[in-house]
């Protein structure tokens, strides 16, 4: 810490430590904020709010940067496994390739899941919204393997746990789409790829086995790499809020997902894709949606555009949107959603509001529609969003407890009735 901040309140100056990151991001420390000086600051949303130290994942919003542990989003996607940026984010470094075998064969041990909490599946409505599922079963999964709820942020538990948990991840997805399209449920096959394998136990029957494409193997594979890490968003952020009580790993990405499912953070990849049937099918012309997305009487917001921190285009995007018309063009596929997309970018890429506004496409403007093309059904997008998002949930919850962070707790300005005296039922 070389610099100070000054804060005048009163005529009184305050002084506060300011720290700089390794990419030059600077903050003022202002823990001793309250107790020095009575004031808390407000920061709805948390836009201007650092929760945390953390050397995982590194965003340039202005730039348009992204990379996980110091490596390019770029090179990662075009190079990487999901597996190896599972383990690169999780543990530091890129592993070698017997690092990467024995990774990869313990998550493929911990593939099936144990019989009785096969059984529970049962239980959900055929209408249960697989991220409910999902965020259910996460939490179940632990009752069943007891010695992993103590588990602490290093050792032979840690590492069990990390296999463990990107495995039921994929099988609890899997699963929770047979149940809801009343098809058996289908064990791994442990001689699969990560990808693979979770494409067999979706599509494959008892009589047809489901082979994945190398093009369709490659473009699932991306997905979830471009969805691995992105810093302190909301489902991040509460991973971290529940890790702060020191909850257990598997209640914290269980809630995880809960945040993860709205529609302004991983809900908007399948809201893209109904924006754009409606778009499509109303015959109305994309000006209409404009408008409606900048009148500010309504809340309807143009899904897949904007972001807090990307005031640029989000790289995700751009490598989402090449690799759309890359696996199209080797399907053979036609998506008149597509078109439609191509419009609307163009549209709003050259009106005011959203220029003013530096409102660009982001990872989900594009996503769904490699989804549809792979054949993923649109309940199960934020799903995928949550596999790919495992590896950063588990590794933001344990540098937490590297740190020994603090039980997240903020503060609020009280704006209600003061003190008052009650009144008996009778005299009301
Ligand atoms: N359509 C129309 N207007 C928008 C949109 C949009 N998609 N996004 C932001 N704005 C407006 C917003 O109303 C505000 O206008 P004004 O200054 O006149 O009040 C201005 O742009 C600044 O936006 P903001 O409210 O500061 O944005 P935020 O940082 O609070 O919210 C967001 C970010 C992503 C929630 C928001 O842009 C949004 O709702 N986008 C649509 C949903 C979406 O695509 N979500 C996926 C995000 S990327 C994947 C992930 O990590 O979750």
């Amino acid at each position: 810490m070389t610099e100070k901040a000054t804060l005048t309140i009163d005529g009184r100056n305050y002084e506060f430590d300011m720290f700089t990151g390794s990419e030059n991001e600077t903050c003022i420390d202002i823990q001793k904020l309250r107790s020095e000086t009575g004031c808390i600051t407000m920061d709805p949303g948390y836009g201007n709010t650092g929760s945390c130290y953390s050397s995982i994942t590194f965003v340039d919003g202005a730039k348009g940067i992204l990379r996980y542990r110091g490596y390019p989003i770029e090179q990662l996607a075009e190079q990487a496994s999901f597996v190896e940026v599972a383990y690169l984010i999780l543990y530091g470094e890129l592993p070698t390739p017997k690092q990467l075998a024995l990774f990869r064969a313990s998550i493929a041990e911990h593939a099936p899941l144990h019989t009785s909490l096969e059984h529970h599946f049962s239980g959900f409505p055929k209408s249960a919204p697989p991220m409910a599922i999902l965020s259910a079963m996460l939490n179940l999964v632990s009752c069943f393997h007891s010695e992993v709820l103590d588990v602490h942020s290093e050792g032979p538990g840690f590492d069990k746990t990390v296999a463990l948990l990107l495995s039921k991840v994929r099988a609890i997805a899997a699963f929770s789409y047979r149940m809801a399209s009343g098809r058996p449920i289908m064990h791994p096959n442990p001689n699969l790829s990560y990808c693979s394998n979770f494409l067999h136990m979706m599509f494959s029957d008892p009589y047809r086995e489901y082979i994945a494409t190398p093009v369709v193997e490659r473009a699932l594979n991306l997905f979830l790499v471009l969805h691995a890490d992105h810093e302190q968003n909301c489902s991040t952020s509460t991973v971290r809020v529940v890790g702060s009580s020191r909850a257990n790993l598997f209640s914290s990405v269980s809630a995880g997902v809960c945040a993860l499912w709205g529609p302004l953070h991983g809900g908007a990849n399948a809201a893209v894709i109904k924006m754009l049937e409606e778009i499509k099918d109303s015959g109305k012309p994309i000006s209409h949606y404009l408008d409606m997305a900048k009148d500010k009487s309504n809340d309807y917001k143009l899904m897949g555009f904007g972001h807090r921190v990307y005031k640029n285009f989000d790289p995700r995007s751009l490598i989402m949107k090449k690799t759309v018309y890359e696996v199209l063009d080797e399907l053979q596929q036609e998506d008149p959603l597509l078109q439609v997309a191509l419009e609307l970018e163009e549209k709003t890429l050259k009106d005011d509001y959203f220029v003013e506004r530096n409102l660009y496409p982001n990872v989900d403007f594009y996503s769904g529609i490699l989804l549809r093309a792979i054949g993923i059904p649109l309940n199960m997008y934020t799903v995928l969003f949550a596999i790919g998002r495992m590896p950063g949930w588990i590794a933001n919850w344990r540098e937490l407890l590297e740190h020994n962070h603090r039980i997240s707790r903020p503060r609020q300005v009280y704006t209600g009735q003061t003190v008052r005296q009650f009144v008996p039922l009778r005299e009301r």
